[in-house]
């Protein structure tokens, strides 16, 4: 279980972004965090894996709170962070970059057991990462950190400048993570249809706290409730 109780964080002293945002995200599930441009999403993500600047509030890992440790230690302990944007070293192959997503982790995955849940990842393995895709590189990202084999994965925005046929893809293999290897997932996402897809509860994030929170379901069933949050 991850839980973020009253979490304050920003960048600068005396000026957080974040204004006291409480979420607990348990194994097997997905946790979407919605809201506009500049509400916070991606400051959450980086307050709870240390990289953002903390002034209040607690992280715990199954109850073992986790707010003063480094970025390094945190991902080691399991939350695997996928950052906003194509996150991929480009210089290097596909299966360079796997096996740096494994590295200093106690058990990593290697790549063949990345491969079978990113059958397009394994078709490219000797190429460099630059010479991929949007969406590639983005499944890329993913599997790098997956590759750490986390307990919890962050994704900042996959569905971000990707094609629809992909981002349909890319539902099938997160639902397949959390529903085969019990990963609980913090999406963040403004694509609707993913979330609507994925989550099974949804946090409204307004300036930096949580304005809403929704059973997944209603992400689907009643759009409009999302919509109006989203500006949409
Ligand atoms: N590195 C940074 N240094 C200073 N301020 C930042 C930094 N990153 C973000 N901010 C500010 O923090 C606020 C929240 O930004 P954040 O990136 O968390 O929003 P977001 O919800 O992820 O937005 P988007 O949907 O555009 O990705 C914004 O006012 C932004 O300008
Ligand atoms: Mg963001």
């Amino acid at each position: 279980m991850l839980e973020v109780r009253g979490l304050v964080a920003g960048y600068r002293p005396g000026a957080p972004v974040l204004a006291g945002v409480d979420l607990e995200l348990a194994s097997g599930r997905v946790l979407a965090v919605m809201g506009r441009n500049g509400a916070g999403k991606s400051t959450l993500l980086k307050a709870i894996t240390g990289l953002a600047r903390r002034e209040a509030g607690t992280v715990r890992l199954d109850g073992r709170g986790i707010e003063n440790r480094p970025t390094e230690w945190i991902v080691r302990a399991g939350i695997g962070l996928v950052p906003q944007g194509r996150g991929v070293f480009p210089g290097l192959t596909v299966e360079e970059n796997l096996r740096l997503g494994g590295l200093g982790h106690r058990r990593p995955l290697p790549p063949a057991a990345l491969y079978t849940r990113f059958p397009v990842l394994a078709e490219r393995r000797d190429r460099d990462a630059a010479s991929l895709s949007g969406g590639e590189q983005r499944q890329l990202a993913i599997a790098r950190a997956l590759a750490g084999n986390p307990r919890f994965l962050l994704l900042d925005e996959p569905s971000e400048g990707i094609q629809p046929s992909l981002v349909e893809e890319l539902g099938a293999t997160l639902a397949a993570l959390v529903a085969a290897d019990g990963l609980g997932v913090l999406l963040v996402e403004q694509n609707l249809d993913l979330a609507a897809r994925l989550a099974d509860e949804c946090l409204v994030l307004e300036d930096g706290r949580v304005v809403d929170r929704l059973p997944g379901p209603v992400l689907a069933d009643e759009p409009a409730r999302i919509e109006r949050h989203l500006g949409l």
